[in-house]
């Protein structure tokens, strides 16, 4: 099916991805035409003994962009997240704190648990969409010889969450009373990316106030595989200790860290064309009262499953008939979307609500906004 894929060196939207109707994830964004070109000339060294000049130099790139010592490449996000956070911690009883919706707590198969024996404070943000000082501070556990506490040693924050963005300055706020409090700081930043082409803040401004970051390759950049983690040089040592334990030691990394070099010298800018794609949505769900659960600010669209009532049967029937991959009530956009499949999400979106007015959806249990088990695919 993915035969030979179109070349996009130039920030055009094309229509011939195999992509090009896939709203599941941004994930499944696959390599362009001049990435897997690349993997005839990319370097065979063995990077578990640092050996690989392609992956040496790929590490070194996002470390230089985020303004750090060192990176490391990891086979996915969820290895960066892990490994990050548990060479941040030393020994139970620890916590972590994070938003409840936090990729590192609910979608990482539980490994804060087995990686790291933590504790998780999974907070709710007060406004809704991104957490505060104030929430940090309502839900923080010192470090006070209170035998009966596991104390909170690690803030994980998420930017984008959701798609939206965390401002800067409550980034800043929060990393001042890290720094000032003996507390480790975290971010996942697999779509960092997104938060960053959308504000213009730099990526290296971002991270300056983080310990680590974990920023991925292979979401809407359209690299195969990875993620790098960034951080100071002792602690990236430390992460490569764990990763290697992990089973996550690469051999010839060469043609992934290639590729995804590529991925972020041509497709950085092209995050854009997916921002755009979803604002264009977001706006037609404004438009026709389809209620979102956060903000559109980069490129996920978010329907709130308890004001639309939408029936996720419906939704996989209509996928069929509009002919484009969705999964539950969470939708993502690319620069490999089509503006044709766009428009036929609108008309899915549009049919599905106007029969959720007629017959509403009331759950049964807790509302998942996305689960893979539950995706509806069509050709
Ligand atoms: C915010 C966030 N963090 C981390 C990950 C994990 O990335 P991976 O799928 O490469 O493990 C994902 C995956 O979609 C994600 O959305």
């Amino acid at each position: 099916m993915a035969g030979s894929l179109p070349c996009c060196n130039a920030m055009t939207i094309s229509d011939n991805f195999p992509t090009s109707n896939e709203f599941r994830s941004d994930t499944f964004t696959v390599p362009t035409q001049s990435m897997l070109q690349a993997i005839a000339y990319c370097t065979v060294g063995d990077s578990v003994y640092k050996e690989d000049q392609d992956t040496l130099d790929l590490e070194a790139k996002v470390a230089q962009l985020a303004g750090k010592e060192a990176g490391l490449f990891c086979c996915s996000g969820t290895m960066s997240n892990q490994i990050g956070l548990r060479a941040h911690l030393h020994q139970p009883p620890h916590r972590i704190l994070c938003d409840y919706r936090g990729h590192v707590y609910a979608h990482e198969a539980g490994g804060l648990a087995t990686l790291s024996q933590a504790m998780v404070t999974p907070v709710i943000p007060s406004n809704g969409n991104y957490l505060t000082l104030d929430d940090i501070l309502d839900n923080y556990i010192p470090d006070d010889g209170d035998i009966h506490m596991a104390p909170t040693k690690v803030i994980s924050l998420e930017n984008t969450l959701h798609g939206t963005i965390m401002p800067l300055d409550t980034i800043k706020e929060i990393s001042g009373w890290c720094r000032a409090n003996g507390v480790r700081l975290h971010l996942d930043g697999a779509r960092l990316w997104n938060a960053s082409v959308e504000t213009g803040i730099s990526i290296a401004e971002y991270c300056q106030y983080f310990d680590s970051v974990s920023l991925c390759l292979s979401k809407g950049l359209g690299a195969p595989v990875g993620s790098i983690l960034v951080g100071e040089r002792k602690f990236i040592e430390k992460a490569n200790h764990f990763k290697k334990q992990n089973g996550g030691g690469i051999r010839q990394a060469g043609m992934l860290t290639k590729m995804a070099s590529i991925a972020i010298d041509e497709n950085l800018e092209k995050l854009l064309v997916g921002h755009k794609f979803a604002k264009q949505v977001a706006q037609f769900c404004e438009q026709n009262g389809i209620a979102l659960e956060s903000p559109c600010q980069t490129n996920f669209v978010f329907l709130d499953p308890k004001k639309v009532k939408i029936d996720p049967a419906v939704l996989a029937e209509l996928a069929v008939k509009y002919k484009v991959k969705v999964m539950g009530y969470r939708f993502a956009f690319h620069f490999q979307n089509s503006p044709d499949a766009v428009e036929r999400l609108q008309l899915l979106l549009k049919e599905a609500y106007q029969h959720s007015l007629a017959h509403p959806y009331i759950s049964k249990g807790a509302v998942r906004i996305y689960r893979s088990a539950e995706t509806a695919t069509a050709k």
